[in-house]
């Protein structure tokens, strides 16, 4: 997009354009992005459709983009909005006044994975005298908290889940808990299911090993309690939950904000106390960080404060209505296509579906999906779970529920007419016998050539590629998904 030609010589940067060029250089490199709005995408963004809010929340994130959250007491703005929000994430969440948790606490970060990194590293240093902390999770539980325990160098204990409930036996999370655990984390619900967890029961047996217990409701917690005011059957996993001692909830998820706001809230403030960091012992400021990132831009916290007071508890009951309806249309879509089955009914606000004996391939579908406008997501099989299509439902897929059954059925024969993914033996092969060790640079550039994943851009159809991705072991995939993206990202001189 920059004009070489304006380069004179060697300078350090090209030199510089007219607002309205740079400004038209970025709306020409978002032409390329996937819809972020239309009720097409099934999965990266959160959109209601509510007319005006996308204007309110870039207004809001104007006023406080140059404002630090370094400080709350050179800039009390954010500090406020900070603390409305995480009160009303509380409230959300089944505490504050007159509730049985009166005294819950919390912060805003900047998403869900830095919301379950705080919570791992409050839970392991709240226990100094463990050597070698460990947390249990179920294996359904969101990547992040692999990336915490790799981060905080805490062991990390993975409970398998029932193939037809998706979720995992209490009792042998119970079993998993060991001297050393600090931290029995579940989910509400689930990202790549839409699953609820037995919380309840979780948080007790943590409670009974006098270990603390973290809900992860980072997508949907949000969305539950509204789903449960219409009706729906959603079980206790909020703070009415004895035991439970922490919950994570992203606000730029179902509470509809823009990226980079998420709340971590803790029954009491002891709990959190482990949570901070303060650093005296240098020439500069005192540093207290109840949070990883330091420095912190306004924008995001003031955008999510304009959502949540504009929406109000109104209008995300109101959303929820609509995503509820059209998480059922959608459902009643896939169970009409022969060939498809949900993995589970749906109780959330995802539809997962996977095929049949004999039905279309997953991944080709896919990519038919995406010929038809819908983005949808696909899901490697993992542990003797098939691979799987995830729709993440927002309320601005209601309008387009209607033509979704019409364009799963077309996409579906052309699925089946086209078959499934044949790879070349030879990459069969190497998927099922390389060990990640043995990967060179040059069997990965050439990988990514055959792949059609050189040259800085990825290939319209990706079918090859997780058909690829899904014949490797986990460690492979990581290891072959870490080569390829680090061939995406590289400079433009
Ligand atoms: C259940 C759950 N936890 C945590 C995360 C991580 O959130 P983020 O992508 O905001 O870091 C996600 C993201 O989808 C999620 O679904």
């Amino acid at each position: 997009m920059i004009d070489e030609s304006t380069v004179e010589g060697r300078v350090a940067l090209p030199l510089g354009v007219a607002a309205e060029v740079a400004l038209d250089e970025v709306r020409q490199l978002r032409a390329g992005d996937r819809p972020t709005h239309g009720g097409q995408l099934f999965a990266y963004v959160y959109d209601p459709a509510v007319p005006g809010l996308d204007e309110l929340t870039a207004a809001a994130h104007r006023e406080s983009a140059h404002v630090n959250g370094l400080d709350p007491t050179a800039f009390p703005s954010l500090l406020a909005m900070e603390n409305a929000l995480v009160g009303a994430a509380g409230r959300v969440l089944g505490a504050g006044p007159g509730t049985t948790a009166p005294d819950v606490v919390g912060s805003v970060t900047s998403g869900g994975t830095e919301s379950l990194i705080l919570a791992v590293k409050t839970a392991r240093d709240a226990h100094p005298e463990i050597a070698a902390p460990r947390i249990v999770v179920p294996s359904t539980a969101h990547a992040a908290f692999a990336k915490a325990a790799h981060y905080l160098r805490v062991a990390l204990d993975v409970v398998p889940v029932s193939p037809d409930t998706l979720r995992p036996d209490p009792a042998a999370m119970a079993a998993a808990i060991r001297p050393e655990t600090v931290l029995v984390a579940c989910s509400a619900p689930s990202y790549a299911h839409g699953v609820v967890d037995p919380v309840a029961e979780i948080a007790a047996v943590a409670a009974d090993a006098g270990v603390r217990c973290h809900v992860d409701a980072c997508f949907g917690g949000w969305t539950l309690p509204y789903l449960r005011r219409l009706g729906e059957p959603v079980p206790a996993f909020d703070f009415a939950v004895p035991g439970v001692t922490s919950i994570s909830v992203d606000l730029h998820k179902y509470a509809y904000a823009p990226k980079g706001v998420s709340v971590l809230l803790h029954r009491d403030a002891a709990l959190r106390a482990p949570q901070y960091f303060a650093y005296a012992d240098w020439p500069g400021y005192t540093m207290i960080n109840p949070v990883i990132a330091s420095t912190r831009s306004g924008g995001p916290i003031a955008a999510a404060y304009a959502t949540v007071r504009h929406l109000g508890d109104d209008g995300y009951l109101r959303l929820a209505e609509v995503t509820r309806d059209a998480v059922a249309g959608l459902t009643d879509a896939v169970r009409a296509v022969d060939g498809l089955r949900l993995m589970v009914e749906p109780e959330s606000t995802v539809v997962c579906f996977t095929a049949t004996e004999g039905g279309p391939d997953l991944f080709v579908l896919v990519d038919e999906l995406t010929a038809r406008g819908w983005h949808t997501q696909p899901q490697l099989s993992y542990a003797g779970l098939p691979a799987s299509v995830h729709l993440t439902v927002t309320a601005s897929v209601a309008p387009r529920v209607a033509e979704f059954g019409p364009d799963l059925v077309d996409a579906v024969a052309a699925a089946r007419t086209a078959g499934p993914v044949a790879l070349p033996p030879e990459l069969v092969a190497l998927a099922t016998s390389l060990t990640p060790d043995a990967l060179t640079p040059e069997l990965v550039a050439g990988l990514a050539a055959g792949l059609g994943l050189a040259a800085g851009g990825t290939p319209d159809r990706l079918a090859v590629v997780n058909t690829l991705l899904d014949a490797a072991p986990p460690a492979l995939r990581e290891r072959l998904l870490v080569e390829f993206v680090g061939l995406l990202q590289r400079p433009t001189w």
